[in-house]
């Protein structure tokens, strides 16, 4: 059997195909299979693979049948969000890694589920959050780590972006996005910014994400982009949306730390995910390009650009990426994130996002929906590790840790 890392891929249509493109070029990974449940997707993936000059990969409508093949290591699975956790436990307990892409849980119970999966069966289980390995957020966590910001005390971070003509235009396709913006209100698409900022707050690593509430506009953003392009009596102009068009979620953390996280989707915007860092020694603004360190910046009150500063602290993960060649999509962070995944296989260790923090994550979407039900009550955020975060020990460490930033593997 080959050296390769070799994996299965489930899920081939919009995410999945960029990423299993991606993921064919890798000179060390076989993709053994693939499986979509509608054949044309499975026939569009083994295409795919085959076109970057790799072997036919064999092909299957029922991941069951994937996973029952014993010549697989590892599952990528680009699926939409309700199918995330099912595909992952059966993962876990047919003893595959299993790395799969971002969303949120509909319900905590989901994530409890991960959990004692991953417990049951010790198989590891990563959210593929792209945007851990973003450029910027791994500089900051790099500058973090160094101590510029001093001691940390309040983060944010959104999704802003315009998703309206999306969501508007694939009513008649029943797409699983817009299904949950008629259905549900609810913080839907935490993972983004919330992930590298719980990197950044070492949560579930000495400190833990205590408490939540989440307030919901009124939502009028999706009736009028339906409007524009169907017209004032358009069924989907007059259709009821329950998804507000901004939530507004505020997280108090175990040491005292408070994040507000808000999902912008059906205003016009351009996108920004609005990261802000702000500690006892100075702040950083997505939104502006800019930052303000006491004792460094030039003039006091005055901000900085904060490109002198990604190139001083750049992470040495991306010094080494510019070195040999940014390649994937979203500015490289999709192939760092892959990267991370397949490293981990390869070398038989945890993934440096764990079932903990995946679990973490996706919880906040249930969470908010009950705290918007509740009239922004607030609701408290369970410990998935059940008291491991006080004392943890150190992740493994490699060269995408996000517990710590390791200059000597490079
Ligand atoms: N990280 C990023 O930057 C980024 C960007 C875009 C989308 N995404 C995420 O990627 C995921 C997929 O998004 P999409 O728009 O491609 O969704 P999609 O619905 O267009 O595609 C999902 C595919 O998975 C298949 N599928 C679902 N469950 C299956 C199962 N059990 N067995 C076999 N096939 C199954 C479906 O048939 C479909 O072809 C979502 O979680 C989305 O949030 C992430």
């Amino acid at each position: 059997m080959s050296e390769n890392v070799r994996l299965g891929f489930i899920g081939c249509n919009y995410r999945g195909s960029g990423m299993l493109s991606l993921l064919s070029e890798m000179e060390d990974v076989d993709i053994v299979a693939v499986c979509d449940r509608i054949e044309s997707n499975a026939n569009k993936a083994a295409a795919i693979v085959t076109e970057k000059g790799k072997a036919e990969p064999a092909k299957y409508l029922d991941h069951h049948e994937l996973l029952s093949r014993d010549d697989i290591q590892g599952v990528i699975a680009c699926t939409a969000w309700l199918d995330h956790v099912n595909l992952a436990v059966d993962c876990m307990r047919a003893g595959k890694y299993i790395g799969f892409e971002v969303g949120g849980a509909c319900s905590v119970e989901e994530c409890w589920r991960l959990v004692y999966a991953y417990e049951e069966t010790g198989v590891p289980c990563m959210m593929l959050e792209n945007c851990c390995y973003g450029r910027n957020e791994l500089a900051l966590l790099n500058m973090i780590k160094q101590g510029l910001f001093g001691e940390l005390i309040h983060m944010q971070g959104a999704y802003g972006h315009d998703l309206s003509h999306s969501l508007v235009s694939r009513i008649q396709e029943r797409h699983y996005r817009t299904f949950h913006y008629h259905h549900r209100n609810c913080e839907n698409y935490p993972t983004h910014e919330l992930g590298p900022i719980c990197n950044m707050l070492n949560i579930n690593r000495g400190n833990r994400l205590l408490t939540l509430t989440s307030t919901a506009s009124k939502a009028r953003g999706l009736n009028a982009r339906a409007a524009k392009m169907f017209g004032e009596d358009s069924m989907p102009a007059q259709r009821h949306w329950n998804q507000g068009d901004v939530i507004t979620t505020v997280i108090k953390c175990a040491h005292g730390e408070t994040i507000t996280i808000n999902l912008d989707t059906t205003l016009p915007r351009p996108y920004s995910r609005e990261l802000c860092v702000q500690g006892t020694e100075g702040i950083y603004m997505e939104d502006g390009n800019r930052i303000y360190i006491e004792g460094i910046s030039q003039t006091p009150h005055e901000w900085d650009c904060f490109a002198p500063y990604l190139e001083k602290y750049e992470h040495p993960l991306w010094k080494w990426f510019k070195n040999t060649g940014v390649k994937g999509g979203h500015g490289g962070m999709d192939y760092l994130v892959q990267r991370a995944f397949i490293e981990s296989i390869r070398d038989n260790r945890e993934t440096p996002i764990d079932v903990y923090d995946t679990a973490t994550w996706m919880s906040i979407t249930a969470l908010s929906e009950d705290s918007i039900a509740l009239g922004s009550m607030p609701v408290a955020i369970p410990d998935f590790t059940n008291g491991l975060w006080i004392d943890r020990r150190p992740d493994p460490k490699c060269r995408y840790s996000l517990d710590a930033v390791h200059n000597d593997l490079f």
